[in-house]
């Protein structure tokens, strides 16, 4: 095929036999998969997916960005024969390692072995261990934000954006066209073959879900990253999944501000929720100790929340909002009790890292709860500072000012105060 033939916008409707273009010589050769309901075991798929991957051509050679699922590679292939010849690929830009869009890689890499292979740094090891002995045959060359590699009259600009959701995830702009690949970033699980921001009808409920699952728990890796894509010109965002976005790419830009937001914050008072169950109301009293002892720290704001009397998704987004919380459970049968469980399951959702976190809880006879809700807290990441509080049947008049004591010495370390400090729970664990 001539370049001639494919510099200018086939007509539509080519989906979803065709490639698909975007700006002349640019198009999209990605695969549909309408019937995908679940994703990464990580969230709900009602509209399917799109695997999005893209070819430009330039003056000197072709770059391909991205793959697609090895399930449908056939697609992806049949649609970057429309627009290239295997041996006019010059380079490969590989935006994100994760198998939804690195699963065609190995078989483009065997029919275009010439291209370079341009990844982040931290996209090396995955690489290497998706290509096995292949890795050395192969011209890799890793980039960083600011390199430029050149396509003749074309420039691949990348920007490194790790974090949003993957160690490895960069941007690519295509500078004479104001072009922005963000893979996953501004991404949507939404199959729809018109493809198009301003055809597909209502995708925002995808879009903001899609946010909600995925990158939620990088909100600040997604500030970094706005933070280096919000200087370009960007006239077009294209994603590897969902509709490209080519209607007003500021208002996707501004939408990502917001929900990757800075925390709500009371000016600079620090805040720490304790979240408590009680069984027979041990537990509950350790609670209001602990809140009246932090409550008495200037500067530390303090609340008290009963798990039994609250829907779990709320306490989720509080959890997003504090500095630090402390949380009480009774050990039942052994173990933390199920709501306490479920709470702490769902933590992985949002950003957690760096926030204080503690446990306490009343047992009856063994009282490995606290134990186990630390290393869950250590685990996502949290400071934990104090060894948990743990009493043995009803607090005492000594025990409940040890839960006082215990209180303030958090909010301190909420205010920095106290020295920082880390706990070893194997050490604990040895006493
Ligand atoms: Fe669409 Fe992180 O893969």
């Amino acid at each position: 095929m001539s370049a001639a033939a494919v510099t200018s916008i086939r007509p539509q409707p080519l989906p979803p036999e065709g490639p698909v273009g975007i700006v002349p010589g640019v198009h999209w050769i990605g695969a549909f998969d309408p019937g995908l309901r679940s994703f990464d075991t990580l969230m709900k798929t009602a509209n399917g997916t799109s695997y999005n991957a893209y070819a430009v051509r330039g003056s000197e050679g072709v770059a391909v960005i991205d793959t697609v699922d090895a399930a449908h590679a056939d697609s992806f292939f049949a649609r970057l024969e429309a627009v290239a010849h295997y041996d006019e690929i010059t380079r490969i830009v590989l935006n994100h390692l994760e198998p939804d869009h690195s699963g065609a890689l190995p078989e483009l890499l065997r029919r275009a072995p010439q291209a370079e292979v341009h990844l982040s740094p931290r996209g090396l090891q995955i690489l290497r261990a998706l290509l096995g002995s292949d890795f050395d045959r192969y011209r890799i060359v890793p980039v960083t934000t600011g390199a430029e590699v050149t396509l003749g009259d074309r420039t691949l600009r990348f920007l490194t954006t790790p974090n949003v959701h993957w160690p490895d995830t960069q941007c690519t702009f295509l500078v004479e066209d104001g072009l922005l690949f963000t893979c996953d970033l501004f991404g949507s699980h939404y199959c729809d073959e018109r493809l198009f921001d301003d055809q597909v009808g209502d995708f925002r409920f995808a879009l903001d879900h899609y946010f909600d699952r995925l990158m939620r728990p990088f909100r600040s890796s997604v500030r970094t990253a706005l933070d280096l894509i919000e200087p370009f010109d960007v006239t077009i965002i294209a994603p590897s999944h969902g509709p490209i976005l080519r209607t007003d790419p500021r208002a996707y830009l501004r939408h990502y501000r917001r929900l990757a937001g800075p925390r709500f914050t009371f000016g600079t008072d620090r805040t720490l929720a304790i979240l408590y169950i009680s069984a027979h109301g041990a537990t509950g009293r350790l609670a209001r100790a602990i809140r009246d002892g932090a409550a008495e720290e200037p500067g530390v704001r303090v609340s008290l929340f009963d798990l039994e009397g609250g829907e779990l998704h709320p306490f989720i987004d509080l959890i997003e909002e504090v500095d630090g919380i402390a949380l009480g459970t009774p050990t039942i049968n052994g173990d933390a009790v199920r709501a306490v469980w479920e709470l702490l399951a769902q933590l992985v959702d949002i950003e957690t890292r760096g926030k204080l976190g503690a446990a306490f809880g009343s047992y009856g006879w063994s009282g490995e709860a606290v134990r186990q809700v630390e290393a869950r807290l250590q685990g996502l990441g949290m400071r934990l500072p104090e060894p948990g509080l743990r009493v043995k049947f009803e607090p005492s008049d000594a025990d409940l000012d040890e839960a006082r004591a215990f209180g303030r010495r958090l909010a301190a370390h909420l205010t920095g105060r106290a020295v920082p400090r880390e706990i070893d729970l194997a050490e604990l664990a040895a006493r």
